[in-house]
């Protein structure tokens, strides 16, 4: 098991668009182990492979209290999505410290292949909803600072840059 390091916003290679994972061999299941290890060590719920500089379609996520119940999606494809939508406040583990609002489908059906290459349909609401958007939002290079005004996001990018100077992220 490895922690990997996690790129940093503004770093331009969190706008790489992924591509598509062409098979969940040995290579995709040690991936998958390195990122929940990682996730769970950065106290995060969810950790997308673009976030670690591999730019290939694939999430992990852990969403429950007890951070023992790991999902894996790969691939994954929105099916669906609520017509309702709220302003959900956010975190990301690209963009340490940060907290603000981003509005959000309630609830999202998605399709996916699981660490075992099956395919599965995954109905999501509330929490777990949220973090399948914004994860999926960084494998299309988009990072949940971009939804704000440019004015704070530019004030995030000075923050983060000098927070990066003091100490590499
Ligand atoms: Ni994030």
């Amino acid at each position: 098991m490895a922690l990997l390091s996690i790129l940093c916003f503004p770093d331009p290679r969190l706008h790489t668009v992924a591509k598509p994972v062409s098979a969940v061999d040995a290579r995709i299941r040690t991936l998958i182990v390195d990122m929940l290890h990682t996730m769970y060590d950065a106290k995060g719920i969810g950790l997308a492979a673009t976030q670690v500089d591999v730019h290939e379609r694939l999430i992990v996520m852990d969403v429950s209290e007890e951070r023992d119940q790991p999902l894996v999606l790969i691939n994954p494809q929105i099916l669906w999505t609520s017509a309702e939508t709220h302003l959900n406040e956010e975190g990301c583990l690209s963009v340490p410290g940060i907290y603000d609002g981003v509005q959000r489908f309630d609830a999202v059906t998605v399709s996916a292949l699981d660490d075992a290459g099956k395919s599965r349909i995954i109905e999501a609401e509330d929490l777990l909803a949220v973090c399948i958007q914004h994860e999926m939002d960084h494998l299309m290079g988009k990072v949940f600072v971009e939804y704000l005004s440019p004015l704070k996001r530019n004030r995030i990018k000075k923050k983060m840059l000098k927070a990066q100077r003091e100490e590499p992220c």
